[in-house]
């Protein structure tokens, strides 16, 4: 027989119906199933992102495909299958499998998450490899079911993981999209840029969370974006937010999101007990550092009578003293982020 022709969008469109039956109609499907029940994803929600689960052989796919005569070079191409000595294998086997699209709505892969107690040691999530379709680099997850509500509220809301896009769309929030666990990119951010100006971040509220925090504004401020940052308390994400508190906590939550420059200052004022004079005097120092970064004059001034006032200096002592060390270039090419989060990693990657 005559293979027909298919080509990548295809087979992962084909695989992305294949997991997402199997998830629905399967014995196996039933203890997945009730997992996702239990982090409060419904039979509605899993239809409307596709969501699926790989069984737990390892010719699963790879019998599914051979019998819909889909070329298994192709499917290893695109990350689907692995091969060892002329054999194809399934890459994803007893994971959760949520589907990425592209920003025109092509499956370019799957993230997949373990359920079942033990099977972690490949790690919580295992993503499609990078190929020339799947490049988390560029990705943005729900950017295509976004666009339009992005456009129309004239924001973007970013998160960390898609799970929590998830939960943010199930609260109301269409206009919700996630990295795909990787720090944001400059392309990430020129991407979101052409559909809003207006960006809040919803980074987990632990150290990773605040880390990832900084390190995005500087790239989404190059790109005059207007910033602010949501903070979720007791080290929850915003899935685990909205599950404990509810849909219009969450919206509160986000209404009080604090603007990324008084959102910068407060990070690098919490590293500090200003009880100590000598901690008052590195926070300067780390202010100074921070100012000097800013483009705008008067952002600059309040940001050090803000400084002033919160280690009870005259405010013209420390602007004097401002002025004299950057016009000595002291705080130059000091990077402002390097403080006690910086050897934080994010995630664990593979
Ligand atoms: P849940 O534990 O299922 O609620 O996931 P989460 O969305 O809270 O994930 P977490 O905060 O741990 O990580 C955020 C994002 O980082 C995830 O959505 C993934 O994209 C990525 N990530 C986390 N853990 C792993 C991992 O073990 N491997 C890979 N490849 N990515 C990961
Ligand atoms: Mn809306
Ligand atoms: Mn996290
Ligand atoms: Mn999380
Ligand atoms: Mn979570």
């Amino acid at each position: 027989k005559e293979a027909k022709f298919k080509n990548e969008f295809a087979i992962l469109e084909f695989a992305k119906g294949f997991y997402h039956y199997y998830l629905n109609h399967t014995k196996d499907g039933k203890e997945a199933l009730s997992y996702l029940k239990e982090r409060g994803i419904d039979s509605e929600t899993i239809d409307a992102f596709g969501i699926g689960l790989a069984p737990s052989y390892s010719d699963a796919l790879v019998k599914t495909l051979t019998n819909n005569q889909y070329p298994l070079e192709l499917a290893a191409q695109v990350g689907l299958l692995n091969e060892h000595n002329g054999h194809y294998y399934d890459r994803f086997k007893s994971r959760i499998m949520f589907p990425i699209s592209d920003k025109l709505g092509h499956v370019v892969g799957f993230s997949g998450r373990v359920f079942l107690d033990g099977d972690t040691h490949l790690g919580k999530y295992v993503n499609s490899p990078e190929s020339n379709v799947f490049q988390k680099g560029k990705l943005i997850y729900h950017l295509n079911e976004a666009k339009r509500s992005i456009r129309r509220h004239n924001r973007v809301l970013l998160f960390e993981g898609f799970l929590d896009v998830i939960a943010a769309v199930k609260a109301g929030f269409d206009e919700s999209v996630a990295t795909m666990g990787t720090a944001l990119t400059e392309e990430h951010s020129r991407e979101l840029r052409r559909l809003t100006d207006k960006i809040i971040l919803c980074f987990d509220g632990d150290k990773a969370g605040l880390s990832a925090a900084s390190k995005a504004i500087p790239i989404l401020m190059a790109q005059n974006f207007s910033i602010s940052v949501a903070e979720f308390p007791n080290n929850m994400d915003p899935d685990e937010f909205i599950k404990t508190y509810g849909s219009e906590a969450f919206s509160k939550l986000i209404d009080q999101a604090i603007p990324a420059i008084d959102y910068q200052y407060l990070s690098i004022r919490r590293q500090f007990n200003l009880d100590f004079v000598s901690h008052r005097e590195q926070f300067k120092r780390q202010i100074y550092h921070f100012a000097y970064t800013l483009q705008s004059a008067t952002l600059k001034e309040l940001i050090l009578k803000k400084l002033a006032h919160d280690i009870s200096i005259g405010e013209q002592s420390i602007l004097q003293e401002f002025n004299y060390s950057s016009k000595s270039q002291v705080y130059k090419n000091v990077n402002i982020n390097n403080n006690k989060n910086e050897n934080v990693q994010i995630h664990s990657r593979q």
